[in-house]
């Protein structure tokens, strides 16, 4: 069994403060940190880029969970990798050489993530399952923080973890976008152990506690 993460979305916090935003997602406990990049292209949203990681790095030991939201992320890899990001996920949509990226993001020392939005079917994932330490299936379309999770998306977690186990594979699962106490145990029971949450984490003023809302409802 695949050991359960919980991974805060820096997109929420306060953007003038990483450095104590940092500090305070690493009192929590939690996995990893989840960090999203924008290109204004790929999604409507701009939001920062690998300078910005490589300062976050400075301030920060806790796994960097780096989404790309960008056209042709294949161009960032070797910056990504030497800003300090742990994990580099890209969308298969996002390019026309997704295996080839995927694995120039191995060679460079991080882990690698595929992700797929809404409209993307599982099968563009299956020719690149065993290359890859990491699935993300989003569950909101990808741009913005506090949107409503996509209940239909489910489907498709199921779908992943049913090839892992058939294909005898051995990848993370995570789930992005609208993800709360209630959407986490769906999530959970779908077969995802990597939780990204933003809104629903830093709307509260004690994110300590707010993590610990999440790891309960993983337990039930
Ligand atoms: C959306 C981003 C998410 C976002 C999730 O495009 O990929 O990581 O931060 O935010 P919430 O949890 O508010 O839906
Ligand atoms: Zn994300």
């Amino acid at each position: 069994m695949s050991v359960n993460k919980i991974a805060p979305s820096i997109l929420a916090a306060d953007y003038a403060n990483f450095a104590s935003e940092l500090a305070r997602i690493e009192e929590t406990n939690a996995e990893y940190v989840h960090i999203d990049i924008m290109d204004g292209q790929f999604v409507p949203n701009i939001s920062f880029g690998a300078d910005v990681v490589a300062s976050m790095r400075k301030h920060s030991k806790l796994v960097f969970d780096c989404h790309l939201m960008v056209v042709n992320p294949e161009r960032y890899i070797t910056s990504f990798a030497q800003a300090g990001a742990d994990i580099m996920t890209i969308h298969v949509e996002s390019t026309n050489h997704i295996h080839g990226a995927l694995q120039k993001i191995k060679a460079s020392g991080m882990k690698a993530g595929v992700v797929i939005n809404p409209g993307t079917p599982v099968e563009a994932l299956k020719p690149l399952l065993a290359i890859v330490d990491q699935v993300l299936i989003m569950t909101v379309n990808p741009g913005f923080g506090g949107q409503a999770f996509i209940e239909d998306c489910l489907d498709k977690v199921k779908a992943v973890s049913k090839l892992r186990e058939e294909l005898m594979l051995d990848f993370d699962i995570e789930v992005d976008g609208g993800v709360d106490n209630q959407t986490i145990s769906s999530c959970k029971k779908a077969g995802a152990n990597v939780f990204v949450a933003g809104s629903y984490l830093f709307k509260a003023k004690d994110l300590v506690s707010q993590v610990q809302t999440l790891r309960e409802a993983l337990n039930d």
